[in-house]
């Protein structure tokens, strides 16, 4: 289908579904090819992938993935931390069926923006001291399940702006000061002055 990336535009939107269904051939190379694309800087792709390709096989001209009700069967970051000039990256709603999500050391250099929304399986996110350099935006949001933020942002000295919405109190009550008394967790809130908003 996708032969050449000629005539494509910079950004595609692409309905999972059809690139995972059992029955379509090469339902990975497609998404490859896709991914692949030396033009394409920004991908939105709904419904199930299943498997994104190996990290070699996507092109690093792309800047800003969505992805929505994936369902992948590995955690997304360990390929999508390696794209050199990641910007942006949205992961909305049921994209990962395991519990841990993992961002390794120099993971996502360029990332500057995150969005985490409705990842009911997801339990615990590690990020190692390093990972996510220029992340300046986060967003939380409806993870029902997750349990605290990473202790790994507090190594992110660039974020400014974090969101976070419709948290279970488990997660909310760590970062919050009660009483004088601040939570278990507030350590792991960047200590430079950025701004921090709990939506309930
Ligand atoms: C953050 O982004 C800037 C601008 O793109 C880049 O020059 C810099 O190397 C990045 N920082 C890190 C730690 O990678
Ligand atoms: C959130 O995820 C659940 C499944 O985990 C789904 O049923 C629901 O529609 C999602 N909500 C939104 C707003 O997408």
């Amino acid at each position: 289908m996708v032969k050449h990336c000629g005539g494509l535009p910079l950004a595609v939107v692409v309905l999972g579904g059809l690139l995972a269904t059992k029955e379509a051939l090469n339902e990975l190379t497609l998404l490859t090819q896709l991914l692949g694309c030396p033009e394409l800087h920004k991908l939105l792709i709904k419904g199930t992938i299943g498997k994104l390709p190996e990290h070699t096989h996507l092109s690093s001209s792309v800047t800003q993935l969505s992805l929505y009700r994936s369902e992948l069967e590995e955690d997304p970051m360990a390929t999508l931390e390696k794209l050199p000039n990641f910007n942006l990256l949205e992961l909305v709603t049921d994209i990962f069926a395991g519990e841990e999500i993992v961002c390794s050391a120099k993971g996502f250099p360029q990332l500057k923006r995150l969005v985490l929304i409705n990842l009911s399986n997801l339990q615990k996110w590690r990020m190692d001291k390093g990972a996510m350099p220029n992340l300046s935006t986060l967003t939380i949001f409806s993870c029902a399940r997750l349990q605290r933020l990473p202790e790994g942002l507090k190594f992110v000295t660039n974020l400014q702006v974090l969101t976070i919405g419709n948290m279970p109190n488990e997660f909310t009550e760590k970062i919050r000061i009660v009483d004088g008394k601040e939570g278990e967790d507030f350590d792991r809130l960047p200590t430079h002055p950025f701004h921090h908003l709990l939506v309930k």
